[in-house]
């Protein structure tokens, strides 16, 4: 995406010399400033400035907030949310440009397809052509640059003739080898196919971002995306991304001379294709493909939104060549959409965790690709009132009303979602829908729009109430008794709710009182509940009186801060009286003390900003120094730093056998070491067990340390 530098307006007053007035005016407009870039970079893909001046407006934005806390306001907050796809990505010209299929969607579209190639090679009507027939994964497409062998460069798409520099997060893909294998290699090889996330992995991610409080993604394609564009390419390791390859650009000595042979060869070379892939031999055969696919396809784990026909002889590839930017000898065969129709009964409002409201249509029960679908989202506001809301696709032009009859689709196969609003059957007293002014919780707390940065999902409206909202406290007191955080056997979502209905549990202090408080509230009377019961409850609730400092943290519920965040920084501050301490000091604005915060591992300006903000909630304050009097919050582990390990950058590779890949991790960082997924002219030990590939051949090109796993264990000691 070229960029025009156009002359960006800082005012040049230091920011330790504005007044309160200037600093005001000025945040007001850097934050407009800074939302109107973000519009026009991640919506528009037409960005005004260079990323340099951007990354001056962003910091002097922040150096504004530092000095006057109190500045910080929702809006500003939601700046800083969500833009976490990196900014800037060197370009890489493609060698040979990445174009893109030509569509069909009718059988006689395909007969058309066929009978073109035929009068293109004036073949006779008996002479057979060979078809390669495949998924048509969806996904991002991905160009794979391998120099004697070694991946030297991984480029998206982009506009077909210059895409993205991913190289770094590329690596982490399992399914990517970092070197061909085989004799024979070419000496360029460019290997094309397609970076995509199952449904089931997309599924858990977004469960995962639920409970940070970060961006829910709307399908598997778009998962994938935010997953690759990542600066740090640790986060798009630890994001489950499969490859398949199907196609290639530039090769200096082409291994085959069919389709079928090079995607043979690809094997060899260690890329993982696609298993439905089938010869296919005539009009038919395609048709009864295509059709068998579309059977299986709700079924697969994940998407596809086609199958493409591909004529399998190279030299008849030459001969047809292309026309414009499609090629004359493949196709897109486009299955279509998986739609019904129904009626839209209501909206409700959903409360998040993180406050923020979304609106759920309720529908009269309705098929669509072999699920019922009772519930479909509505996404925000202006989704509602057909004024965008994010790139969904509702048809243009439409609003939704309660009462409407509604065309509704599982996007991506998985979120269903309402496509258009049939108009003539709008009944007269059709409902145009307001949103609430107020959340729907009995305080009524009053609810802000806030316009995402990245605008991906469109405006969203969030209650202000925080964990004064019970909604809120609900989610919060679920999220504080869950596994990964205060892990209470006996405590759920139902008792939660009852507790907090009945009024006993309000927040999270209160379930360490239940028992000193249960001669009055009388738990054994609860259908459901007996002595044996009341006791083993209180007992697990004893029994969690201590606690980690990173599952403190992530119980607390802050907003952005996460199991890994948490974790970081606990590991960070060592001590909960450091962590409170620090934590403090940053809701206050001290900036040694916001530093300090910056240059822990794995902590920018996102958490900083939340846990500001939660430390400057007077509420939260009071909800944390109730709980600290009821728990004792034992200390983080200190990384070592007198170990062997101190400070190394360790990768582990091939299937251990001495200790799970977890275990292995878990030792190496409390011993001060970091592990990293991909080897690199940094690493200083590859750990390697039995069937080690490719990164043991990185690690000898790199001249990297090589260690059995009872060389490591010797190492550690
Ligand atoms: S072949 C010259 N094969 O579909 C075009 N593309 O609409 C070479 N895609 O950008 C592409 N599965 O992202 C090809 N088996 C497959 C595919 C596939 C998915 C995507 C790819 C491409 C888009 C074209």
């Amino acid at each position: 995406m070229a960029k025009k530098s156009t002359k960006v307006r800082t005012d040049k007053t230091p920011v330790e010399l504005l007044t309160r007035k200037q600093a005001d005016a000025e945040h007001a407009r850097l934050g407009q400033e800074i939302a109107g870039h973000d519009k026009r970079y991640y919506q528009l893909d037409a960005p005004t400035v260079t990323d340099a001046e951007y990354d001056e407006l962003r910091k002097r934005y922040n150096a504004i907030e530092a000095r006057f806390p109190e500045l910080r306001t929702l809006e500003s907050l939601s700046l800083k949310v969500g833009a976490a796809p990196a900014r800037s990505f060197a370009k890489v010209r493609h060698a040979v440009p990445m174009l893109s299929l030509d569509n069909a969607f009718a059988e006689e579209d395909v007969v058309d397809f066929v009978g073109r190639i035929r009068r293109f090679l004036r073949l006779g009507e008996d002479e057979p052509i060979t078809f390669s027939a495949e998924p048509k994964i969806d996904g991002l497409s991905m160009s794979l640059r391998y120099v004697d062998g070694e991946l030297v460069t991984a480029a998206t798409r982009g506009d077909g003739q210059e895409g993205e520099d991913v190289t770094a997060n590329i690596r982490t893909l399992k399914d990517v080898p970092q070197k061909l294998k085989g004799r024979n290699i070419p000496k360029i090889t460019e290997v094309r196919g397609e970076v995509y996330m199952t449904k089931a992995d997309f599924l858990k991610l977004n469960e995962r971002q639920k409970e940070a409080g970060a961006q829910i993604f709307a399908n598997p394609r778009n998962s994938a995306a935010g997953s690759l564009r990542q600066k740090d390419p640790t986060v798009t390791a630890s994001r489950p991304l499969g490859f398949f390859a199907y196609a290639w650009g530039e090769i200096t000595e082409r291994p085959a001379d069919t389709q079928s042979g090079m995607i043979k060869w690809f094997e060899h070379c260690g890329f993982t294709t696609n298993p439905l892939t089938k010869m296919c031999r005539s009009v038919d055969e395609l048709i009864a493909f295509h059709r068998k696919i579309g059977e299986q396809r709700a079924k697969l784990d994940y998407d596809i939104d086609g199958v493409v026909y591909k004529v399998d002889r190279i030299d008849w590839q030459e001969r047809l060549g292309f026309v414009s930017r499609t090629p004359r000898w493949a196709i897109a065969h486009k299955f279509p959409a998986e739609q019904a129709t129904t009626t839209l009964k209501d909206i409700e409002i959903q409360v998040g965790r993180t406050g923020s409201l979304t609106p759920v249509g309720k529908l009269e029960p309705v098929g669509v690709g072999g699920v019922i679908v009772q519930n479909v989202t509505l996404h925000n506001e202006d989704y509602i009132k057909g004024i965008g809301g994010g790139g969904e696709p509702l048809r243009e032009g439409r609003d939704i009303r309660i009462g409407d009859t509604v065309i509704i689709q599982r996007a991506g196969d998985v979120i269903p979602q309402v496509v258009d609003v049939v108009l003539d059957k709008r009944p007269k007293s059709a409902k145009e829908y307001h949103f609430p002014k107020k959340c729907p919780c009995p305080l009524k707390t009053d609810v802000v729009r806030e316009e995402t940065a990245t605008g991906e999902e469109g405006a969203r409206n969030r209650c202000t109430g925080e964990f004064a909202c019970p909604f809120q406290k609900i989610q919060h007191l679920m999220l504080f008794v869950s596994r990964r955080a205060f892990d209470i056997d006996g405590l759920g979502e139902k008792q939660i709710e009852l507790f907090y209905d009945k009024g006993w549990v309000k927040e999270p202090a209160d379930i360490f009182t239940l028992a000193s408080r249960n001669s009055k509230i009388r738990l054994e009377d609860i259908e459901g509940y007996g002595e044996t019961s009341v006791r083993n409850l209180f007992n697990a609730i004893d029994s969690r009186r201590e606690i980690g400092l990173d599952r403190f943290i992530y119980a607390l519920g802050i907003r952005q801060v996460g199991e890994t965040t948490a974790l970081a920084l606990a590991r960070g501050y060592g001590s909960w009286k450091a962590f409170h301490d620090a934590a403090l000091k940053v809701a206050k604005g001290d900036e040694e003390a916001v530093a300090e915060m910056d240059a822990l591992d794995q902590i920018g300006d996102t958490v900083i900003q939340a846990v500001a903000a939660y430390f400057s909630e007077k509420h939260n304050l009071g909800i944390v120094e109730r709980l600290t009097k009821e728990v004792t919050v034992l200390d983080a582990e200190k990384p070592k730093t007198d170990s062997k390990v101190a400070g190394k950058t360790v990768v582990f590779t091939g299937s251990l056998e001495k200790f799970t890949r977890d275990e292995a991790k878990a030792t190496a960082e409390r011993l001060g070491a970091k592990v990293s997924g991909s080897v690199s002219k940094k690493t200083d030990y590859v750990v390697a067990g039995p069937g080690a590939g490719s990164k043991l051949a990185e690690a000898k090109k790199h001249n990297v340390t090589v260690l059995t796993e009872d060389e490591w264990l010797k190492l550690i000691g």
